[in-house]
């Protein structure tokens, strides 16, 4: 037992997490933690005391996660409707060990993109449980967002878009895409493409409706893995004839994944994720040999989920170093809503079913599961999670590490905690899990948010909505 009286106690502490076993994506070491105005500002031995002190002992002690790719109160089209607004959204995030998301204002073709981020901070402002930064999706690359409204944003802390390949309401051609491309370039912002071929997807569906191949396991057959791996190549492509680097987002399995390799081999700065989806699930969960009927819509994500084999693949990936970030993709659109996987009724052929599924709170504890599995080490999963997302999306070092004068985002995680993931259990809006009953060893415990305990033992405590701040992202350190 530690003699508290014989510590020294002059620090002005605000709080001392003590006996912590601290892993960050480099280090593992143990000390204790002290924590002033929200940062970190000692690591240490005996530190002295503090208003507050937590013990650690039985603990990892590991950054807030990052997560770099959800989606949260995103406006849509056509009556559909998220169901996590920033509260319930980034209540579920804390849940799940995650301290900072990073969400996407998204432009609509013939808006103006200023105004999409204006629109998005109104929908985050007061209702954040955590800090959050914004990602813009770029859906009409007009000369006046590319030459005024774009580079004056990228100044103001969004710098990094996101580009699709796909989906009729957001896809650009080659052309806009290489438009975009070298303002990325010019401006040093980063952009992230949803890499699927859009013709070759609409040639298909329109093939298996006219057939009555209609129900939602035959969304997977929409999009097979050759439709991503033809975009990931163009995508590549761009980059290189552009000389910018990319990040291609929400790899799904092994054909994009060698694309990636090759261009990472040929010393291309091609970036990459991946997501719990193209871990746990596959096309069998979309009922592809007709057991889920309707049900399968409740993982119909895109690019879809694959087969054991592809989950391999990605789970190598992510040992191997072809990924830098490990994010959700969180997509809350409730399974029995006709504003979401419903949308039109159970009748409604495969291509009207909301695409994403939900997984803020999953994230993290699914992963580490692959840890615990010997499939990547403690140091990757940091990584994957909190540093390189920080890294990458300009968020270093105040997100993603345990440093004096980084932010106290802190996660104390029991590494032999058994959970069974149960939705009722869950902190989001959204009304199923896709990972409902699968068991994981390890769970975030305890949480804090620039130093405030949010989560304690497992308990949300109703902080402040609106408690969450805005950052702004500085240059993309890749
Ligand atoms: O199916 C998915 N991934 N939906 C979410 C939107 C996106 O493309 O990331
Ligand atoms: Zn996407
Ligand atoms: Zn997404």
């Amino acid at each position: 037992m530690k003699d508290k009286q014989a510590m020294p106690s002059d620090n002005n502490l605000d709080l001392v997490i003590r006996n912590a076993e601290v892993v960050t994506a480099s280090d593992r070491f143990i000390c204790d933690i002290g924590v002033r105005d929200g940062k970190i500002v000692a690591l240490g031995q005996s530190l002295g005391n503090a208003k507050e002190e937590i013990d650690a002992s039985g603990m990892l002690v590991l950054p807030g996660g990052v997560d770099a790719h959800c989606h949260l109160d995103q406006p849509m089209p056509d009556g559909i409707r998220m169901a996590d607004d920033f509260f319930t959204g980034t209540r579920a995030a804390v849940c799940g060990g995650t301290t900072t998301v990073i969400p996407f204002a998204a432009q609509e073709k013939g808006g103006s993109l200023k105004e999409a981020v204006m629109d998005y901070h109104r929908r985050a402002d007061g209702r954040a449980v955590i800090d959050y930064a914004f990602h813009l999706i770029v859906a009409d690359p007009t000369p006046a967002v590319l030459n005024e409204e774009l580079p004056v944003l990228i100044q103001e802390g969004f710098t990094s878009f996101k580009v699709y390949m796909t989906y009729d309401d957001l896809k650009l051609s080659d052309r806009e895409m290489l438009e975009v491309l070298d303002v990325a370039r010019r401006h040093k912002a980063l952009v992230m493409v949803h890499a699927e071929n859009a013709d070759c997807i609409s040639w298909l569906t329109e093939k298996l409706i006219n057939e009555g191949n209609i129900e939602p396991r035959f969304h997977g057959l929409s999009r097979p893995s050759v439709v991503e791996r033809e975009a990931t190549h163009r995508a590549i492509s761009f980059a290189e004839l552009v000389d910018v680097p990319i990040l291609i987002v929400h790899v799904s399995g092994k054909e994009a994944i060698e694309q990636i390799r090759w261009a990472q081999g040929r010393g291309l700065k091609i970036l990459a994720e991946t997501c719990p989806q193209y871990l746990y699930l596959t096309a069998e969960d979309m009922g592809l040999h007709g057991d889920h009927g309707y049900e399968g819509a409740k993982c119909v994500c895109s690019p879809p989920p694959r087969d054991p084999e592809n989950q391999k693949a990605v789970w190598h990936a992510l040992a191997n170093g072809v990924f830098s970030v490990f994010s959700s993709d969180h997509a809350p659109f409730n399974y029995d809503d006709p504003k979401g996987k419903k949308l039109g009724g159970e009748a409604q052929p495969f291509n009207h079913i909301p695409n994403g599924v939900p997984g803020i709170e999953t994230r993290l504890p699914l992963l580490f599961d692959g840890v615990r599995r010997g499939k990547l080490s403690l140091h990757q999963f940091v990584e994957l999670t909190a540093y390189k997302p920080a890294k990458i999306y300009g968020l270093y070092p105040r997100k993603g590490t345990i440093a004096v004068g980084a932010d106290a985002d802190i996660v104390l995680w029991d590494p032999n905690r058994k959970v069974r993931i149960a939705n009722s259990s869950l902190h989001h809006a959204v009304d199923y899990t896709p990972y409902e009953g699968i068991e994981v060893t390890g769970w975030p415990m305890t949480t804090l948010s620039r130093g405030e305990v949010i989560v304690r033992n497992g308990e949300y405590l109703e902080p402040t909505a609106g408690r969450g701040r805005f950052l702004k992202a500085g240059q993309p350190e890749l």
